[in-house]
């Protein structure tokens, strides 16, 4: 039983083969998803995939590196797709400094927009942090993100980082990187935080986990992630499996 917190379904990678692919994940036990928009355009397609499919849900939300698109127009259409039944984050926001672009302040000033708009309605929030630690716990505070609570997604920073956020109420996503060589500190940090804040992810079309990495990722890749934590904590696959469900279904308020 294994939930990805953080696809893409609607990336134009998955354009081929998008029906027969999620009709195979609930068959090879992934029972749950969120799709997560990052662009103003992918509020729209996510909403159709979370329509189309009652074990997809949806996070609607500007990434970052895409916050130039937003105009107070187009963020009306999201606070407006934040009220939809299926939706349980918004996202993903954040801080990416790796690109960096567009400016800086720009991207802060987006990121604190979609914050409060979480808190507003009631939901957590899905982060993107790339080279800008600092400046993502600096806002999150100021902008008192614990109120809301939500996921430090594809988390790439050390584990007393790791901690700081797990304070502050914030899960850690980890996906196919674990599986890397040189994950050594995404190790460090899974062995450091309890199992009880990290959820699984895929990130995909990206991010596939070791034999894969490269290719074109899928939810269908999960259990070598689910093995590699395993390995980790040495505790059963079936364990990381449970825990990180029941964890999921906390970080997005749902029920069984
Ligand atoms: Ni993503």
């Amino acid at each position: 039983m294994i939930f990805d917190t953080h696809a893409h379904y609607d990336d134009e990678a998955f354009d081929e083969d998008r029906d027969s692919l999620l009709q195979s994940l609930t068959e090879n036990g992934i029972l749950r998803t969120v799709n997560v928009s990052s662009s103003v355009s992918s509020n729209e397609t996510t909403l159709q995939i979370a329509e189309q499919w009652p074990f997809v849900y949806a996070a609607f939300g500007v990434h970052p590196s895409n916050t130039a698109e937003l105009t107070e127009e187009n963020f009306g259409r999201i606070e407006e797709l934040v009220d939809h039944p299926k939706c349980v984050a918004v996202g993903e926001i954040g801080l990416d400094y790796h690109y960096d672009e567009p400016s800086r302040d720009l991207q802060k000033k987006w990121f604190a927009a979609q914050i409060q708009l979480a808190k507003e309605k009631g939901k957590p929030v899905i982060i993107h942090s790339r080279d800008a630690a600092q400046d993502t716990c600096d806002l999150m505070k100021a902008e008192q993100a614990k109120d809301c609570g939500g996921v430090v997604h594809c988390f790439s920073y050390s584990k007393e980082m790791a901690r700081l956020f797990v304070r502050m109420g914030f899960y850690i996503g980890v996906g196919g990187v674990v599986t890397f060589k040189n994950a050594r500190v995404l190790k460090e940090v899974v062995e450091d935080i309890p199992l009880e804040y990290i959820v699984l992810e895929t990130d995909c079309p990206y991010l596939a986990p070791v034999p894969f990495r490269g290719k074109r990722n899928s939810s269908l890749h999960l259990p070598l992630v689910v093995e590699k934590i395993a390995q980790i904590k040495g505790i059963t696959t079936q364990e990381v499996e449970e825990i990180t469900w029941q964890n999921a279904l906390r970080l997005y308020r749902m029920k069984e």
